[in-house]
């Protein structure tokens, strides 16, 4: 997260479950170290808006600027605003992979639809 403090700038990468076991390897070293993209087998693709490089095998990615860094000091908390995103159209639902500690992840489950009750300028 220094990189992204002088920089200014991030790519958020959403990995869904096909990555479970990259996305604990690459948690697992530093890219001081080592070159993660050629470690794991992955494709950097140049960003549109950041110079910061965006992971092709992820479902979404989001290129940021950092917004507000008034709370990193404190609590190394980052505001970013995403200026661009990308999408892969398929599928509509991904299976996200979610931490939740403890080297434990819950994976996005069944869909659900409660269309009908939202008002219609709500959707
Ligand atoms: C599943 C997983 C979740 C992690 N979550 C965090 C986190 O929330 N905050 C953090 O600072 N590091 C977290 N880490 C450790 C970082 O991924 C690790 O410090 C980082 O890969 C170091 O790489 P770098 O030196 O290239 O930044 C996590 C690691 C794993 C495997």
């Amino acid at each position: 997260m220094l990189r992204s403090r002088n920089s200014g700038e991030c790519v958020i990468n959403l990995p869904t479950t096909r990555l479970t076991d990259t996305v604990v390897r690459i948690g697992n070293t530093s890219g001081a170290e080592i070159d993660k993209f050629a470690e794991f087998g992955l494709t950097s693709e140049q960003g549109e808006k950041v110079d910061a490089p965006l992971i092709d095998e992820c479902h979404a990615n989001f290129e940021c600027r950092l917004h507000d860094d008034a709370l990193v000091d404190k609590y190394n908390f980052f505001i970013f605003e995403v200026v661009k995103a990308h999408v892969a159209p398929s599928p509509k639902h991904p299976e996200t992979l979610h931490y939740t500690g403890d080297g434990v992840f819950m994976v996005s489950g069944k869909i659900i639809s409660r269309r009908s009750l939202f008002r219609p300028d709500m959707l």
